[in-house]
């Protein structure tokens, strides 16, 4: 036996019970205890891979497809098994066809199952401070535990913003802009994503007539930026690569989908990843993720389905989804949908359950 059995296409979700417990790992595929050893291997060649718990209680999510490259944890190999991505059942879409679709209300926000949620920002209030319009679009008081998200506009006069103990990742949504951290500054177009550090702040300048707007989260989940007189001395030279934009060569495919990682742990983002991804015309079968996100759409249009509802969602809408929420987001546009998502704990947006 030279390659392994894929035992299913999705990871198994797995509770470890106390610290340094060891757990046997099936490599082969074979075992029918999945996704640890059941002694199967005998005689294929595979051993089992040994992991102890890094803590007590420690939720993981195993590689049952056997194709990962970083053992024994899910990598998301799993989604490019077949050529297209898991799509909806026929059974599926005829058993939720009569799920109402939840209307936003008078603040923009369509609430569906488990806190998850599908806002508008510019619905919602926006005020000023510092020379900056922002509107607050996830915070602590709308469920999210480990992330907040801001849209922020700057005026002509606006001053430098930071957040005390948080890392801050921001994405461009329109316009050209110079984007200062630290004492740094970056050039960029729309769709550019940028990290800032603890402790460090940052400033935005329109380079046209376009005014700028940016999405800002923040994590650990925090108050918002704060104006400052001046900027913070403080740049953390060990990282001087901030600012990322497409680069189809960047890419990463999911079938007949993609995903680029913007801001992620190559970046020395400890907390947070934030990625730019297309999905066609179509319906993801519903799925988890063990990371609470935040979704902006910016292009295409289409549905957010949890349990019991849906709601519609278009270019610049949010979506508000909590850690372990089943969820399927539709694309009905024929071009298709490009979003940007950025989400806690930091690692690849491809590991589903
Ligand atoms: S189940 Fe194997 S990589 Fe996800």
């Amino acid at each position: 036996m030279s390659t392994p059995h894929i035992a299913a296409k999705k990871p198994c979700l797995v509770t470890l019970k106390r610290k340094g417990k060891a757990y046997f790992w099936c490599q082969c595929g074979l075992s029918k205890s999945q996704p640890f050893c059941d002694g199967s291997h005998n005689g294929t060649g595979f051993e089992p891979l040994i992991y102890k718990a890094q803590k007590d209680g420690e939720e993981v999510l195993f590689c049952a497809c056997k194709q990962t490259k970083n053992p024994p944890f899910c990598d998301g190999s799993h989604n490019a098994l077949d050529d297209s991505y898991e799509e909806a059942s026929q059974e599926d879409i005829a058993a939720s066809a009569s799920l109402p679709i939840i209307p936003p209300d008078e603040k923009g926000k369509a609430v569906l199952d488990g806190g998850c949620y599908v806002v508008t920002p510019t619905k919602t209030t926006a005020h000023h401070v510092g020379g900056w319009q922002i509107r607050p679009v996830i915070a602590g008081r709308d469920g999210a535990r480990f992330l907040s998200q801001f849209l922020l506009q700057p005026g002509p006069d606006a001053q430098a913003l930071a957040v005390e103990g948080s890392e801050m990742v921001l994405f461009l949504n329109q316009g050209s802009a110079h984007i200062t951290i630290g004492g740094k500054i970056f050039k960029a177009g729309p769709q550019t994503g940028f990290y800032v550090r603890p402790g460090e702040g940052f400033h935005a300048r329109s380079l046209s007539d376009t005014p700028i707007e940016l999405s800002c989260v923040i994590c650990p989940t925090g108050p918002e930026p704060t104006p400052l007189d001046t900027m913070p001395d403080i740049f953390d030279d060990r990282i001087p690569q901030r600012m990322m934009a497409m680069d189809p060569a960047k890419r990463q495919t999911m079938a007949d989908r993609f995903y680029q990682v913007l801001v992620g742990e190559d970046m020395g983002s400890k907390q947070v990843t934030q990625f730019i991804g297309e999905i066609p015309r179509s319906r993801a079968a519903a799925h988890r993720h063990l990371y609470e996100e935040a979704i902006t759409i910016l292009s295409g249009e289409g549905f957010m389905w949890t349990e019991n509802a849906r709601a519609a969602v278009k270019p610049g809408d949010v979506i508000f989804l909590p850690k372990k929420q089943l969820h399927s987001l539709e694309c009905t546009s024929e071009s298709g949908m490009r979003l940007m998502g950025a989400f806690y704990p930091a690692g690849s947006p491809a590991i589903n359950y």
